[in-house]
């Protein structure tokens, strides 16, 4: 299939709403608890890897409504042109995919085909399982066909003309969807290689972390160096995270070391962060459950990514630096210090953080707004939460703080202005 590559852009029209990164997911609380699976990853047993697989997939998080059977499906993806439930994949015959082959399941998983042929919607990241293994989607089904039934049926999806027409689908794939499978690297290490294939593949962290162009499709030229994550809060408030460059850039990771990498992936905490947005979900559901030797993995990979700087650099008027300055000393200097490298025992660096620096930044606004939520059970050595400033910042000065942290210590980051800050209330 042709690959079409098209330049950046943050607009957003019609059919990238259709896409992941721009829906919002109402956030499932777990039916139960995940069960620790590091020893399930070298099993012989299919069921026991296609657990493990399924984990490293994070089937459970989006397809478990509050409140609903595992795996039953239900949770609502709101988008501008209506709503996209995920659907029922227990093993129920009437209500899942009980009934369905393993081919009819591979082809979901590879093409974006349901088990009558017609179009999934790229809510569900088959352009990201694509890349799976035919073992492990084999194992995977294998453990699907274990996990009971639930007679739950998905509210029908509430989505206008063309976007009900899942043939539009069909045009959408011609244009961004490759098909391609994982191939690995004989120039770099048996690690490094799995850390890629659970990246890219079952891990999808790109449908969050990777930009999107007008469309909605992957830019894939500039994979993983930062996307916009929108997340549903309440009835019709939709609030935008900035799913951070996870490249080597200076608005990346390079202050990261693998160890910070794989530490925040296995626990929320590392020397760099802690989490505190959708990663929660993403940590305590998927990557805390997975084996040492796996997140380290995908950590190498990470960090061997070569940097794509996003943020540009931005100098700010000498008045307007002593403003944000006096902000900062009054209300945030105390944990993250004058210098910006934080203490490790009460908060993080902002110098250097890559959610102060992400192109988009919402995440750091959100941050300010609303304060950050460790969450529990926060792992040994970890900071306190912090609070929110919403109440006690105004608009111009929230944006006046955070276009001063992105123009200090070296950070990079475009100004921010009063009407981004408005966006995230
Ligand atoms: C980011 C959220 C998300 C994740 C993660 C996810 N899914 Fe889904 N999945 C969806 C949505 C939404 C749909 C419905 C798409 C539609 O109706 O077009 C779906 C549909 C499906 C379907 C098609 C079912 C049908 O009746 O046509 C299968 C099979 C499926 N998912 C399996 C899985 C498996 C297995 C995993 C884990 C490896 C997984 N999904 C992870 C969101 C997700
Ligand atoms: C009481 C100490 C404290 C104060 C005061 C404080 N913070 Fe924080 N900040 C924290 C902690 C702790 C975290 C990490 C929370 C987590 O791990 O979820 C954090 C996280 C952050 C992050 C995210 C960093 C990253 O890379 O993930 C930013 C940005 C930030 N704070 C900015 C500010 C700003 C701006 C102020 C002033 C308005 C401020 N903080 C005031 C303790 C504090
Ligand atoms: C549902 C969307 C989503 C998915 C999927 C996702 N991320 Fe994230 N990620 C975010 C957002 C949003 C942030 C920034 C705020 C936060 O939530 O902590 C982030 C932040 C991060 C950070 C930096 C934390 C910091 O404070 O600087 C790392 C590292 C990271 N993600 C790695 C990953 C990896 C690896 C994967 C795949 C296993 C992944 N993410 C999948 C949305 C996502």
């Amino acid at each position: 299939m042709t690959r079409v590559k098209f330049s950046f852009s943050l607009s957003h029209s019609a059919v990238a709403l259709l896409a992941a990164s721009t829906l919002a997911l109402t956030t499932p609380a777990p039916a139960q608890e995940p069960v620790s699976t590091s020893a399930l990853a070298d099993s012989n047993d299919p069921v026991q890897r296609g657990l493990y697989l399924a984990t490293a997939g994070n089937c459970m998080a989006c397809h478990t409504r509050e409140g609903g059977d595992p795996f039953a499906g239900g949770v609502a993806f709101h988008t501008d042109f209506g709503v996209i439930y995920s659907t029922n994949i227990t093993s129920d015959e009437t209500t899942g995919i009980g009934a369905w082959t393993e081919e009819q399941f591979i082809r979901a998983m590879r093409e974006g085909k349901s088990a009558d042929g017609s179009n999934l919607y790229p809510a569900f990241p088959y352009p990201s399982f694509t890349k799976v293994s035919d073992q492990d989607l084999k194992d995977l089904f294998t453990f699907m066909k274990s996990v009971g039934t639930s007679s739950d049926t998905p509210p029908d999806n509430d989505m206008g003309f063309p976007f009900n027409q899942r043939s539009l689908m069909g045009v959408w794939n011609t244009l961004f969807f490759d098909g391609e499978r994982f191939e690995a690297d004989s120039t770099q290490s048996e690690d490094w290689n799995r850390g890629a294939y659970l990246v890219e593949g079952l891990g999808h962290c790109g449908t969050c972390h990777t930009p999107r162009n007008a469309l909605g499709g992957l830019q894939t030229d500039q994979a993983l160096s930062g996307g916009t994550y929108n997340d549903k809060v309440e009835d019709d408030k939709i609030r935008p995270w900035s799913a951070v460059n996870l490249t080597s850039a200076t608005d990346g990771l390079a202050a990261w070391s693998e160890d910070d990498i794989a530490s925040y992936l296995k626990t929320g905490h590392g020397g760099a962060a802690g989490t505190f947005g959708p990663m929660n979900e993403v940590i305590t559901m998927s990557t805390s459950q997975l084996s040492d030797s796996d997140v380290r993995a995908m950590a190498s990979y990470l960090k061997s990514l070569p940097p794509v700087e996003r943020s540009p650099q931005h100098k700010m008027s000498d008045q307007d630096f002593r403003a944000g300055e006096l902000v900062y000393t009054i209300h945030c200097g105390t944990c993250h210090l004058p210098t910006g490298l934080g203490d490790p025992s009460i908060g993080p660096r902002v110098a250097g953080s890559s959610v102060v620096q992400a192109e988009d930044p919402a995440s750091l606004i959100n941050v300010i707004i609303y304060g950050a939520e460790v969450p529990a059970p926060s792992p040994p050595g970890a900071w306190k939460s912090m609070e929110a400033f919403g109440d006690k910042l105004e608009d111009d000065e929230i944006a006046l703080l955070s276009t001063y942290l992105r123009s200090n210590w070296g950070n990079r980051g475009g100004p921010v202005t009063e009407a981004d800050v408005e966006k995230q209330r």
